[in-house]
């Protein structure tokens, strides 16, 4: 394992924002996080976890401390099913997400298709719990193997005991920074059909008689993606961002229903979209462009997306502050007008 210095970690990220790592490795197996951890440890340095890079927003000052980039690859699928029938898939947690899913979609297995596109690796995916298009990885996810900091050992945890909600598990919130991911097992459905309810999917097929197959709804899905900027194309200014920048607000009734109200004022309808037994989850995407911040709308080297309101892009050379400022902008503008506090999405690092 080589122990380098001064790393910039701008192009380790889909942002290409941030500055450098005072010490950076990159671990391929479990020993070599248990060495980077001991080394951290051994020279009272701060450990932070790289993973795909691509919901991360790291400051202009960088890491002060040991960046670990895991990079654990392999993807296995395991003999047999399990009492569900389902197939398990045991994969590293430095492999492409969407590698993953390319590889089960061919394999003829369900359950991943609609977050075809996504960047980042499948490491990243049980801390967030990553969704699109209808599904979410808390669906699949098996159990996850960690090294736990706290307690200096290999473990599995299951999925239950993941605590899995939107955009959130024990991973980002409880234990945050407790364990470092280095498997992912999934549990995929055999010869299962795709998940076609998000509406955009629905419209994509429309008209169609037979029913899609999962490579189809991959295609479809990374059509949807580019059609919002959300696929990572080289060389296209719309995806040097860190996708949604803002999580859809999750809403009480008696808070939507004020929601409801300013909307009717200036006749118009909030999209939203049941959530939890009670509450209703609105679009942020919504709240941003009709708080003034209209798709393709610059502000100096950061700006938002021309094709998706919810996500803000570096137009290049772009530093966290700006960005940063641009956040607040948004957050102070949309409270003002909406009443709703939006909360950012991406990992905010080094700040
Ligand atoms: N909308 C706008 N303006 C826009 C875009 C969308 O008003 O510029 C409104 C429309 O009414 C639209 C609704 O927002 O119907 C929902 O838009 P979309 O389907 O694009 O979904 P989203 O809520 O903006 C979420 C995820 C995405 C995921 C898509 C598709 C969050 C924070 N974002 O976006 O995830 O790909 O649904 O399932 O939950 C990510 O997390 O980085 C991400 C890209």
């Amino acid at each position: 394992m080589l122990l380098q210095e001064n790393v910039p970690l701008s192009p380790l990220t889909t942002f290409k924002i941030g500055g450098p790592a005072r010490f950076y490795v990159e671990a391929r197996t479990t020993s070599d996080v248990q060495d980077a951890v001991s080394l951290a440890r051994s020279r009272d340095l701060p450990l932070f976890v790289l993973g795909g890079g691509s919901n991360l927003l790291i400051s202009d000052a960088g890491w002060p401390g040991l960046v670990l980039k895991t990079a654990i690859s392999g993807i296995e699928q395991c003999s047999g099913h399990d009492e569900e029938g389902k197939v398990l898939f045991d994969v590293g947690a430095g492999e492409s997400w969407d590698r993953f899913v390319s590889h089960a979609v061919i394999a003829r297995c369900a359950g991943v298709e609609c977050l075809s596109g996504i960047p980042g690796s499948v490491g990243g995916t049980p801390v967030q719990n990553v969704g699109a298009y209808g599904q979410e990885v808390s669906e699949t996810i098996e159990s996850v193997e960690v090294f736990d900091l706290k307690e200096g050992q290999v473990r599995e945890v299951c999925r239950e005991a993941c605590g899995f909600s939107y955009r959130t598990s024990i991973f980002n919130t409880t234990e945050r920074g407790r364990f470092i991911i280095l498997r992912v097992t999934y549990a995929l459905e055999p010869g299962g059909e795709p998940h076609l309810e998000y509406a955009d999917l629905k419209r994509h097929f429309e008209g169609r008689e037979t029913t899609p197959n999962l490579a189809e709804t991959r295609e479809a899905v990374r059509h949807i993606r580019a059609l919002k900027g959300m696929l990572i194309v080289p060389g296209e200014a719309d995806c040097q961002s860190a996708g949604s920048f803002f999580k859809n607000p999750v809403l009480s009734e008696a808070q939507h229903l004020e929601l409801i109200k300013h909307a009717k004022i200036r006749g118009l309808t909030v999209p939203s979209y049941p959530a939890l037994e009670t509450h209703k989850k609105v679009s942020a995407a919504w709240l941003v462009e009709r708080s003034g911040f209209v798709k393709g709308h610059g502000f100096g080297h950061v700006g938002i997306s021309s094709k998706h309101a919810l996500a803000i892009v570096n137009r290049g050379g772009a530093s966290a502050a700006e960005v940063i400022a641009l956040k607040e902008q948004i957050q102070t503008r949309v409270e003002e007008i909406w009443g709703v506090r939006l909360e950012p999405e991406p990992v905010m690092v080094g700040f």
